[in-house]
């Protein structure tokens, strides 16, 4: 840290308020200084510093307690910076990809040597995203370097979509903490990579399977998208193979038809305390028929509406950890692949470690 404590700047979404400006323009210099930075994104928060100084990165890695063989995602204001950074002349990918920059999408590329190793985990490719929430945007513009970011929790722990979230992990760990409001998406970015022919989707987000395929032609999934991996396998994105968005409870998935579930929740015994991450319609189906004691409910909305799965699981993952004396999560999943769904599901699955019961 450069600071002595961590200085908690709160702006506005759209940046109207008047001193908006000069709070990014502060945080700027701290990350031109060599400090670290949270700041929102439209995805989740994310933990930055300079990615061209070595020294300023391996603090991300220190703040976070992050495995130092898991690389970090640099973001940039423009996607025509990226050049200066990494080769894209001879990525055809990259150029059709440019159309969905800025958004919730990482790319992998060939790196140049200005990135340091620090960043990229010694491997040759670098991870680059071009941010669209206004803040952020804003925010990288005035540091005028590049900024390597990771999610801003501790490792492991879901990904914050709520400055209250950052507070909670890093608080007098960073210098910097943005607080601009809650993040729209509420999962990470989906990464492809372009270092593989045909290009691989490394994580799904809100940028779809389907959109890629639609932009590139055929994108391979990486095994890790939907299935465990092998202790022996390499993971195409180190951080993959890290246990993932678990909170501290065990999570269990509940797949199956919207009677046999409601019939699964009204069998468990009040003597094991649950939390039920639920469909709007299945609390209504099961209102007046809980023990509030023992079922601690929490909505993620209306079954066909996946944004706002996306928006809520990190959340209530989280919370789920502030519940004393909590036994078992459940939370209810559509089966569905599709679309933002396969985001949603994958997350899931990691907090779940594959748990799911059928029925
Ligand atoms: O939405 C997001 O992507 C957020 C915001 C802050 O931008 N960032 C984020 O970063 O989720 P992080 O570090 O939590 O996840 C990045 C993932 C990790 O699994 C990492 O292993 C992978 O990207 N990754 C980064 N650089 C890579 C590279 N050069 N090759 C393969 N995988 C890479
Ligand atoms: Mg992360």
């Amino acid at each position: 840290m450069i600071l002595e404590n961590t200085q908690i700047l709160k702006v506005s979404k759209n940046l109207t308020e008047k001193d908006d400006i000069e709070k990014l323009s502060f945080a700027a210099d701290i990350i031109r200084k060599g400090g670290t930075v949270c700041f929102p994104t439209e995805t989740v928060y994310g933990l930055g510093a300079n990615a061209l100084d070595s020294k300023a990165c391996e603090q991300i890695f220190e703040a976070k307690g992050r495995p130092q063989d898991n690389p970090l995602i640099i973001h940039l204001d423009n996607a025509d910076k990226a050049e200066n950074y990494c080769h894209t002349k001879d990525s055809a990918g990259f150029v059709k990809l440019k159309h969905l920059m800025p958004g919730p999408l990482t790319v992998i590329l060939p790196k140049k040597d200005c990135i340091p190793m620090t960043v990229t985990a010694n491997l040759p490719n670098v991870a680059l995203r071009v941010p669209e929430n206004k803040v952020a945007h804003k925010f990288l513009e005035l540091c005028d370097v590049p900024v390597a970011a990771p999610s801003a929790n501790i490792s492991g722990k879901p990904s914050p979509t709520k400055a209250q979230h950052v507070i909670d992990d890093l608080f007098s760990k960073v210098d910097v903490i943005i607080d601009g409001g809650d993040c729209d998406v509420g999962l990470e970015s989906t990464i492809v990579t372009l270092a593989t022919e045909p290009p691989t989707l490394l994580r799904p987000g809100a940028v779809t399977f389907e959109a890629l395929c639609d932009t590139l032609g055929k994108v391979d999934v990486a095994q890790s998208v939907l299935s465990e991996m092998r202790p022996d396998e390499k993971a195409a994105a180190p951080g993959m193979k890290y246990k993932h968005y678990a909170p501290c409870t065990p999570v269990y998935l509940l797949a199956g038809d919207d009677d046999k579930v409601k019939e699964y929740i009204l069998l468990l015994s009040d003597s094991d305390k649950c939390a039920l991450i639920l469909f709007s319609e299945d609390i209504k189906a099961l209102s007046g028929n809980i023990n509030p004691e023992a079922k601690i409910i929490m909505d993620m909305g209306a079954k066909d509406d996946i944004p706002s799965h996306a928006h809520a699981i990190f959340s209530h993952l989280r919370d789920t950890d502030k519940i004393p004396e909590l036994d078992k999560v459940f939370v209810r999943i559509t089966g569905d692949k599709s679309g933002l769904n396969l985001a949603v599901f994958n997350r899931l699955l990691k907090a779940a470690a594959y748990k799911i019961i059928e029925l």
